[in-house]
Order: C-alpha cells, then sequence, then structure tokens
C-alpha cells in the first residue's frame, strides 16, 4: 500500500494461516478494509463488487502448501477450483455492469505457480510460458485447473485477465509448514530440521518483496490475455538451503556448543516429489522490466534476522492446529 494512494479491500476466509496481526501495520490506514469471507461465498463476493466497485481483483486466494493437498486433496479442489469459479463468477456480473471505459480498464489478475509446469531434470532448461501443464501433486493440480478457468473467461468473455507464474517464496511473516520458515523455527527451538529424502530436490527462490512488484508491474503494464513467469533465477537444493540457514544462525544466534547442521536430519519422501522447478522469467524482464532486486543472500539474512526478532509472532501461529498438524507431517518418517 506504501507504493500507491489507492484503497485496498482485503477478503480473507482466515483459515489457519491467515492471521490478522500480519495487518497490525494497516491498523490506522483508512485505505485498507479487512473483511472476513470465502471466495466460495458468491452472494458475498457480489454484495462488494456492487458496494465497492474494484478497478482491480489481485486473487491470492489458495490452498497452498504440497504436504497439506497429499494428506486432504478436497480442500484444495473447494479453495482453488471451486473458489477461483466463484471469483471468477461474480467478477464478471460486475463486469457487465461497466461502461466501456471500466470495462476496459478492468482487470483480473490471478496468482499462480511455476508447480503447474510439473518438474525438471537437472539439463531441462528451466519453465517459460509456453511450457506444457504437467501438474504432479493435488496442489498443482487445482492450481492448473484455476488457471485454464481464468484463461477461459479471457478467451470466451473477454474478461480482462492476467496470470502469474511463481517460484517459491520467502521472508517475513511466511507461515513455518514452509521449508525456510520451518527451518529457521524448528532449528532455535532446538528440534530436528526435517530433510526429504536425499535433499537434492531443487527449488528456484524469490524474496516475497520481489515477487509483491513484480505483480504490481504486471497490474500497471501487463498484457492482458498474457501469462508471466515469476522467479529468482536463484535455483538451490534443500540441503544447501538448509545448510545456509543453519550458517547464518550460527553466525547471528551461536548454540553453546556445536552448530546448528547438527539438528538435520534426512526423513521420508513426499510422495510424488517434483525434483527441480526453475523459472525463466526473461518475458517479464523483456516486456514490463521487472526483475529481482534481492539476492538470496541478502533476502535469507533480511528472513532469518526477522525471525530472530519476532518470537511473540512465531509463539502465536505455532499454537493451536499447528501442533496437530506437525505430529500428523512429521512423526514416524524415520529414512529407511
Ligand atoms: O514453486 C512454488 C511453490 O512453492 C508454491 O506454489 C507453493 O505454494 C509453495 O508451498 C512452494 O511449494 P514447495 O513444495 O516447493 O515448498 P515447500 O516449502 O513445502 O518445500 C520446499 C522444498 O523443501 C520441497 O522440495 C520439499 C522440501 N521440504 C519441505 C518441508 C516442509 C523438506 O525437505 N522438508 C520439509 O519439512
Amino acid at each position: 500500500m506504501a507504493q500507491s494512494d489507492e484503497s485496498v479491500l482485503n477478503y480473507d476466509k482466515l483459515t489457519y494461516a491467515g492471521n490478522l496481526n500480519n495487518l497490525t501495520s494497516l491498523r490506522n490506514d483508512e485505505r485498507h478494509l479487512f473483511v472476513q469471507g470465502d471466495i466460495c461465498d458468491g452472494e458475498k463476493l457480489a454484495a462488494l463488487f456492487a458496494e465497492h466497485q474494484p478497478r482491480a481483483i489481485l486473487h491470492f486466494a489458495a490452498e497452498s502448501h504440497v504436504d497439506r493437498s497429499i494428506h486432504g486433496p478436497a480442500a484444495f479442489v473447494t479453495t482453488n477450483v471451486n473458489g477461483t469459479f466463484t471469483l471468477l463468477e461474480a467478477a464478471r456480473a460486475y463486469w457487465n455492469t461497466l461502461d466501456a471505459d471500466k470495462k476496459a480498464a478492468f482487470r483480473f489478475l490471478h496468482v499462480s505457480t511455476d508447480e503447474v509446469y510439473g518438474t525438471l531434470s537437472a539439463e531441462d532448461p528451466p519453465f517459460t510460458e509456453t511450457t506444457a501443464y504437467a501438474p504432479n501433486s493435488p496442489y498443482s493440480a487445482s492450481k492448473a485447473a484455476s488457471d485454464h478457468l481464468v484463461r477461459a473467461y479471457h478467451h470466451t468473455y473477454g474478461m480482462p485477465v492476467l496470470t502469474t507464474n511463481c517460484s517459491n517464496n520467502y521472508g517475513a511473516y511466511h507461515f513455518p509448514e514452509k521449508l525456510i520458515p520451518l527451518i529457521i523455527t524448528n532449528a532455535r527451538a532446538g528440534k530436528d530440521l526435517p530433510v526429504y529424502g536425499d535433499g537434492q530436490q531443487v527449488r528456484d527462490w524469490l524474496y516475497v518483496t520481489d515477487h509483491c512488484a513484480a505483480i504490481r508491474r504486471v497490474l500497471e503494464s501487463g498484457r492482458v490475455g498474457e501469462t508471466y513467469n515469476v522467479g529468482g533465477w536463484n535455483e538451490q537444493t534443500n540441503l544447501s538451503v538448509v545448510h545456509t540457514i543453519c550458517d547464518l544462525l550460527d553466525e547471528l544466534q551461536a548454540k553453546p556448543t556445536g552448530s546448528y547442521r547438527d539438528q538435520i536430519k534426512h526423513i521420508t519422501d513426499r510422495p510424488g516429489h517434483d525434483r527441480r522447478y526453475a523459472i525463466d522469467a526473461r518475458k517479464i524482464e523483456r516486456e514490463l522490466g521487472w526483475k529481482p532486486a534481492e539476492t538470496f543472500e541478502t533476502g535469507l539474512r533480511k528472513t532469518v534476522e526477522w525471525y530472530l526478532a519476532n518470537d511473540a509472532w512465531v509463539a502465536q501461529v505455532q499454537s493451536g492446529d499447528y501442533m496437530k498438524w506437525v505430529d500428523l507431517q512429521y512423526s514416524n518418517k524415520e529414512q529407511a
């Protein structure tokens, strides 16, 4: 919000990873309005569209954790597929009420993932916007389905849509079910640092504010109906990411004896685990002049420092259902 004077209506269901404390800095900002709700609630969406007359929708709402999609895929189909459909329908009904100028200026920006492209071998070139979809997990399949719906609303109804497919994000306020915040918080708590399988899977990491900047660029200047891949040009094996976090913690908050690396434990691999993701982000750089500002070194240091300075936030999000998830996902996962 610091980048513009426009008001923002923030619509969120506040499920397990949603947290109003993440919005504390906006509490006294009159341009920001929070409404709790579900993207599957078409009536509520229609009322909000009618009342607030938005010029754009930024659709971030999703179930996003691959491991949770393996344990319980239904929520992923409900939120990611049905939810996107319901939001598209509400947006279309509203869009049809606009005059020609406002209709042309309206944007529906769908935030998606590189996982829709499936997995790469070590020699494959990175994913481009024309790489064929081959999603491998219930999560990525549900995101792929939502991408197709968004695309269809442009081709069939002419709705001015944009889609971004981004690589792995990291940074402050990241819910500690994902690799980087999980490793930081487990390390500090003296717990095991769980590495799936051999830890040689590769991800392309992007600092979260770089992702935000990319979304802003696409919203401002992206070509309607196009998709843009967003990535950090930063491929790392999981084990290397875990080692770097341990080394940063050793530097910033050393243990009385030994290294945080001593806590690393290889555990049973994720079923259907994608081996490598990598993004070719040349289109968004060529067309919209976006490229990441942060390096992995600077971004990861900022991230570790943020977690070191925000114990209360970590304690709050790790209460309640979080512990049930940790138990379901990590107990009895000794590697054979
Ligand atoms: O590529 C973009 C995607 O990145 C997003 O669409 C997803 O919403 C986001 O969750 C992320 O998916 P990943 O499955 O790559 O992220 P995650 O942090 O769960 O895992 C990163 C890698 O680390 C992956 O290869 C699995 C591995 N891992 C993860 C956890 C939680 C471990 O080795 N141990 C763990 O405990």
